[in-house]
């Protein structure tokens, strides 16, 4: 294939590295170097030694990758590709989130923008929520942003009263439902249903196990007949990884468009022009490190 040569050429010529999550259609993922949750792309990120790093994912993620290496040239390699999650609150509105608190604890979900990691205290995935709750002193209010159902998610399994913004991702939220539990529960009985933590507590309520889309991916590795409540990208990686195994999408109309916007074309356009390149600002980039830093040592 065409792109596939032209790709891994360039990538040598230029000490370039592609990280990709698991989302991205199967063609991206095949040329990444790495493929993973968010919490693996950043500890990744924080890992390589590269001049270049091609992002597949969603902006929030290449920024993530650019706070951990602000010396190497972070590059996404679709430009419109944003998660609408990340934009539901600004820096403004955190601001005026925590003065309604007695010097609240902010956890930001990754899923963030740069100015609103900046107004954290410490950054978390959906990988380590919990982990990342549990470490914050009992006498501490703590305040999650911005999506609400991972940060109710975090409260019920820590016991901590944890006050959430009102952001959700719109393909978890929106296109994985209860009627979707209850018809591929009639369907498939002896199947385990396995669901992101971005999906309503009424879905995850009822799954067997919630967790991120690595936590999906070593369960599949384990286990047959798995039902997977998370964007389709996952459910085409794992079908395509296990062939033998009884594997079944949640819901079929679960597709993050941002995530699909990538194209092998893009990659190769990207490494090649060295275009898109993520650019931030110092003081936020300073103050917006420490919050991931706080996250990755606890991880
Ligand atoms: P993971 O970190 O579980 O891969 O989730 C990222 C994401 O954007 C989910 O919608
Ligand atoms: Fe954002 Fe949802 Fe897409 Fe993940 S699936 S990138 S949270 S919009």
């Amino acid at each position: 294939m065409k792109f596939l040569d032209e790709i891994k050429k360039l990538k040598k010529h230029k000490k370039a590295i592609i990280l990709a999550h698991n989302y991205q259609t199967l063609d991206v993922q095949e040329v990444a170097d790495f493929v993973g949750d968010s919490l693996q792309l950043s500890q990744e990120a924080a890992r390589v030694e590269a001049e270049i790093i091609v992002f597949c994912g969603v902006r929030f993620m290449a920024e993530t990758a650019k706070l951990l290496k602000p010396n190497a040239k972070v590059l996404l390699s679709s430009k419109n590709a944003g998660c609408p999650m990340a934009d539901m609150i600004t820096g403004e509105q955190l601001r005026e989130f925590k003065k309604q608190y007695n010097n609240p604890i902010v956890v930001c979900y990754v899923n963030s923008t740069v100015e609103v990691k900046a107004e954290s205290d410490i950054c978390c995935t959906s990988g380590n929520a919990i982990k990342i709750i549990n470490s914050i002193p009992q006498e501490k209010t703590i305040l999650f942003v911005p999506d609400q159902n991972l940060g109710t998610f975090s409260a019920q399994k820590t016991g901590r009263n944890v006050i959430v913004w009102d952001g959700y991702c719109n393909v978890h939220h929106h296109f994985i439902t209860k009627d979707n539990v209850i018809k591929i529960r009639k369907e498939y009985p002896d199947y385990a249903l396995l669901v992101h933590p971005e999906c309503k507590p009424e879905v995850f309520n009822q799954a067997d196990l919630v967790c991120s889309t690595k936590g999906m991916a070593d369960y599949v590795k384990e286990h047959d007949k798995v039902i997977i409540g998370t964007e389709v990208g996952l459910f085409e990686q794992l079908k395509a990884k296990f062939p033998e195994k009884k594997l079944v999408p949640l819901s079929e109309k679960a597709i993050c468009i941002n995530m699909k916007k990538t194209t092998l074309n893009d990659v190769y356009l990207t490494l090649k022009n060295e275009n898109n390149e993520i650019i931030l600002d110092d003081d936020i980039m300073k103050n917006a490190v420490k919050s991931i830093d706080r996250m990755l040592e606890l991880s």
